[in-house]
């Protein structure tokens, strides 16, 4: 009995050994588009921009990428790229996506997301777009442009 279970451990630990070198990514390019922003401004649409933090082994999270802001449009489509590396001196963990709106006197916060670096690369094998939704204000959508 107490055998089995120790071959069963020992199939599990390759198993588990083999998965992860096989989905192990070094790096990966995002992009960044948004639907249906609202509730800027009274008067015109939305005039937003993402910031992005990284969460790493190594940091609590820095700046490491922003976009720029685009001008009245509740569907923005930033055109910026924006790459990553995870390797095992410094493991990637995870992004917190801030999308603002860009206002002459003071930007306004529309909401902040988080995007766990594992889900992301396991969910967009079949899918390139991940989709998280801004609280009622819209949906922020992380494309991977590619990634090895
Ligand atoms: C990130 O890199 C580490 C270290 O090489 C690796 O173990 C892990 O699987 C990688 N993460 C992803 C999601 O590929």
């Amino acid at each position: 009995m107490a055998k089995n279970i120790y071959y069963l451990f020992l199939a599990l630990g390759i198993f588990n050994s083999l998965t992860t070198s096989v989905i192990a990514v070094e790096t990966v390019t995002i992009s960044l588009f948004a639907t249906d922003l609202n509730k800027c401004d009274d008067l015109s649409k939305c005039d937003a921009y993402v910031e992005i933090l990284c969460v790493t082994s190594l940091s609590d999270g820095r700046e490491c990428g922003k976009t720029k802001y685009i001008k009245n449009d509740n569907f923005p489509v930033w055109p910026e790229e924006f790459t990553f590396t995870n390797t095992s001196t410094e493991i990637f963990r995870r992004w917190q996506l801030k999308v603002l709106d860009h206002d002459d006197f003071f930007d306004d916060h529309i909401a902040t997301v988080i995007v766990p670096f594992a889900d992301f690369i396991a969910g967009t094998e079949t899918q390139r777009h991940y989709k998280l939704d801004l609280g009622g204000r819209g949906s922020l959508y992380v494309t991977r442009v590619r990634s090895s």
